[in-house]
């Protein structure tokens, strides 16, 4: 692929999209070509699963089912978008990534990683992102930052404990893939934590 595919990953709150928009914000400024998208969604078709998948109503919705609705999403968003703009040579940003599956389904809903694995094996053949930036804040601190729990998501709704194992989940992530996942301290400023964002990139040469 001529592109690079940069994905952001993170508990809750972290700060992935404020970092993103600032990350816009001096690729703009750079005028450095990059084409943003995001999990699950990203076409007609996932942004539809997405809605499934986080409407309240559909509490009765068994973890295996949320874990391939997520898979479902990813292939269509990877065919429809991530691997065109990739092989035309632009730079992909994607807010949350198979990881995410890991981490939430994997690891905190306990299907096992692999299980999640084995699933995303069929959807996207390990489709990998040249880099994975991961937002170290505990779930504990990125709630008190953001001010409490938003009652419509049923994922948030989930508890403290399950935003725990999450969080869990993707530091185990971050120790097996050192290669590939960079680990972003997101407990300072927002402008702290960009410049340690674009140190990364340059650094891997992904900018
Ligand atoms: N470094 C920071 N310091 C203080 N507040 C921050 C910081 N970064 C983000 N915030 C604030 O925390 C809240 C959550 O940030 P943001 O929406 O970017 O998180 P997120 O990781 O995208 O969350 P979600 O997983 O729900 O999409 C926002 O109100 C944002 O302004
Ligand atoms: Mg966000």
């Amino acid at each position: 692929m001529k592109g690079k595919f940069v994905t952001f990953e993170g508990c809750e709150g972290v700060g992935k999209s404020k970092q993103i928009q600032l990350l816009q914000d001096y690729l703009k400024k750079e005028n450095i070509n990059y084409y943003l998208t995001r999990e699950p969604g990203g076409t007609p078709v996932s942004e539809q699963i997405r809605s499934i998948i986080l409407d309240g109503k559909n509490s009765s919705m068994t973890d295996e089912c949320e874990a391939m609705l997520y898979a479902s999403a990813r292939v269509q968003l990877l065919k429809e978008v991530v691997k065109p703009r990739l092989e035309s040579g632009q730079l992909v940003l994607c807010d949350r990534y198979v990881d995410s599956s890991l981490a939430y389904q994997g690891y905190a809903r306990g299907l096992g990683v692999e299980f999640i694995n084995m699933i995303n094996d069929y959807a996207i053949k390990n489709f990998s992102p040249d880099l994975t930036l991961f937002l170290n804040l505990s779930p504990e601190k990125a709630f008190e930052r953001k001010g409490g729990v938003d009652k419509h998501d049923r994922l948030e709704l989930s508890g403290m404990e399950f935003h725990n194992r999450v969080y869990q989940g993707y530091l185990e992530l971050a120790k097996q893939n050192p290669q590939r996942i960079v680990v972003i301290d997101a407990s300072g400023t927002k402008e702290q934590t960009h410049a340690k964002i674009i140190n990364a990139l340059k650094e891997r040469n992904i900018i």
